[in-house]
């Protein structure tokens, strides 16, 4: 991999790749190989040739056109169970980036942690922890938002860009700027412990919270309403039988 300039943004460290295979996997070999990345490193790239997504996927991206970045953190004063709240709050982080992009859109996160707009997906997030004992050791935040791009492979479900909702290409050093503001306030509220309010907050900007709609459990499909996500992270829903349910990650899946 090739690397550009560094520079500092809100007290992130940045460093620049043209190409790399993933950034997480990059950040995650620095680490083991003891290349001392510190807290509060960015790690970005112009074109990523083996991005990771959520489970098994991968992430695709158009070179040149996305944010495509991975924040690494060591929290050493958040005991691992903080993991979920931390999670949280960087989806919010994302959140409060493309809400102040498109402020008169409805933006909304989608459990776990896409941001959608309307029905459709503009950035994903895919987040790594280690674990020491009885701490959080380091927090790899994967983030990849769909900036510029405006065509998408056929077989991504609902990808839709910021520019294709704003009409105009954006600026992504402004961008990159204006996230690392948001990442740096919601790491500050986390650390100041307001875990209450971001536990809040991320239930408030739920996709489809309280809504009646249509989920699969085992490819079985059920009518349930989302309300709200609980300390551990887990997806509760209330079937139209009035039973209340929870959810790890894969377990259930929308019907969108
Ligand atoms: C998802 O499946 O929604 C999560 C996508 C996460 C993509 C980002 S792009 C930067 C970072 N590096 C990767 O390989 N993946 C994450």
């Amino acid at each position: 991999m090739k690397e550009k300039r560094n520079e500092d943004m809100s007290g992130f460290r940045i460093i620049r790749l043209k190409e790399v295979e993933s950034t997480n996997s990059y950040v995650r070999v620095c680490l083991d190989n003891g290349k001392g990345l510190t807290h509060r490193t960015i790690v970005i790239a112009d074109k990523q040739t083996a991005g990771k997504g959520t489970g098994s996927n991968s992430w695709h991206s158009e070179a040149g056109k996305n944010l495509n970045l991975s924040v690494l953190l060591k929290p050493e004063p958040l005991s691992p169970e903080k993991q979920f709240v931390l999670n949280k709050a960087m989806a919010l982080a994302v959140f409060d980036f493309i809400e102040a992009t498109l402020p008169d859109l409805k933006v909304r996160i989608k459990w776990p942690n896409d941001i959608y707009i309307g029905d459709k997906k503009t950035a994903g997030i895919l987040i790594s922890n280690t674990i020491k004992g009885a701490r959080l050791e380091d927090v790899t935040v994967g983030i990849g938002i769909n900036v510029n791009q405006k065509k998408f492979p056929v077989d991504i479900p609902n990808p839709a860009s910021l520019s294709m909702f704003s009409g105009t290409k954006l600026d992504l050093i402004e961008c990159l700027e204006s996230l690392c503001r948001f990442l740096d306030r919601r790491y500050d509220e986390i650390i100041s412990g307001k875990s209450l309010i971001i536990d809040n907050e991320y239930n408030s900007k739920l996709y489809r919270l309280n809504e009646m709609h249509r989920f699969k459990k085992k490819g079985v499909p059920f009518m349930a309403e989302i309300r709200g996500v609980s300390g551990f992270g887990q997806l509760q829903l209330k079937t139209t039988d009035g039973e209340n349910l929870l959810f790890g990650f894969k377990e259930v899946e929308y019907i969108i």
